[in-house]
């Protein structure tokens, strides 16, 4: 069953060869790579939204080296220990991986377990690296504002690092569906925050308030993971590189860099839907 929408009049879309198509004549094509564009011309505030090639790159090379891996161990621990998948509706699972930039939880979360996998990013070169590393999943360039994806269909929404829109949210998540955000906290990346800026402001964020006098959805448990991390020679640059902190830097101040130790700081938030 599709689950995916015309993001014009909100019909299904249904696959034909190498085109979807909605009863109403909308078509978009595959493209060479496996996605589908599903994001409007007036959905885009500039010619290239999202990450750009620099950053993507960089996330990539420094989450496939396995730093980040803690966090799939236990994304997967803790939608084990709810027991999602005897609890979930029988049938297909759907899990949606929200702002999935270059595809790398899409693909390693949950490898062996039979899910139907959607990436959506507002990111042309995301969705395009994501599409040509992993064939299993469907891979759409759109935007968290107007996701293209049908009412409650999703059993599993992760929003790792990336926007969301609490109306989206709720209106694609299945009734008792969940939500995982990962957000950074704390001191994360205290370190290189202070290689560029005089002090460093600890990372907040409101959005379990907005979830809680916003949504219907209810947090049902935030999990704090902390570690100091090692970094040298191109790890250290990739990680740098991957964020924003990197227009902070003149490049050859990353190059004379070293090592370093850095904090990883992140806060897991999972909700469920009424
Ligand atoms: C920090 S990256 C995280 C990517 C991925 N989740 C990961 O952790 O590797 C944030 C992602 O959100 C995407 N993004 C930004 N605005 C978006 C929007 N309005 N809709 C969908 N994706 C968006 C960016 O293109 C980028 O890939
Ligand atoms: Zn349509």
């Amino acid at each position: 069953m599709s689950i995916i929408i015309c993001p014009n009049c909100k019909s299904l879309l249904h696959q034909f060869e190498k085109t979807v198509r909605c009863e109403n004549g909308h078509s978009f094509d595959y493209s060479k790579k496996g996605y589908i564009n599903l994001l409007l011309a007036n959905q885009k505030k500039t010619i290239n939204p999202g990450d750009n090639k620099i950053m993507l790159n960089a996330r990539d090379a420094f989450l496939s080296k396995g730093h980040y891996d803690f966090l799939i161990d236990s994304i997967e621990a803790i939608i084990n220990s709810f027991d999602l998948f005897s609890t979930l509706n029988k049938g297909m699972i759907h899990l949606l991986d929200l702002g999935c930039g270059t595809g790398y939880y899409t693909r390693s979360i949950f490898k062996q377990k039979e899910i139907k996998k959607v990436g959506i990013d507002i990111s042309k070169i995301g969705i395009s690296k994501a599409s040509i590393q992993d064939k299993e999943a469907t891979y759409l360039i759109g935007s968290a504002f107007n996701l293209p994806i049908e009412t409650h269909s999703i059993d599993l929404l992760l929003n790792i690092f990336a926007p969301i829109h609490l109306d989206e949210l709720q209106r694609v998540l299945k009734s008792g569906g969940y939500f995982i955000k990962v957000i950074p906290s704390g001191d994360h990346m205290k370190e290189v925050a202070e290689l560029v800026y005089e002090k460093f402001i600890p990372h907040q964020s409101s959005i379990k308030e907005d979830l809680e006098s916003k949504s219907k959805i209810q947090i049902i448990k935030v999990e704090n993971l902390k570690r100091t991390i090692l970094l040298s020679g191109q790890d250290l640059q990739n990680f740098i590189s991957m964020t924003p902190y990197l227009y902070k830097f003149k490049q050859e101040q990353i190059e004379l860099l070293k090592e370093l130790s850095v904090t990883i700081s992140f806060e897991i938030i999972i909700g469920k839907n009424e």
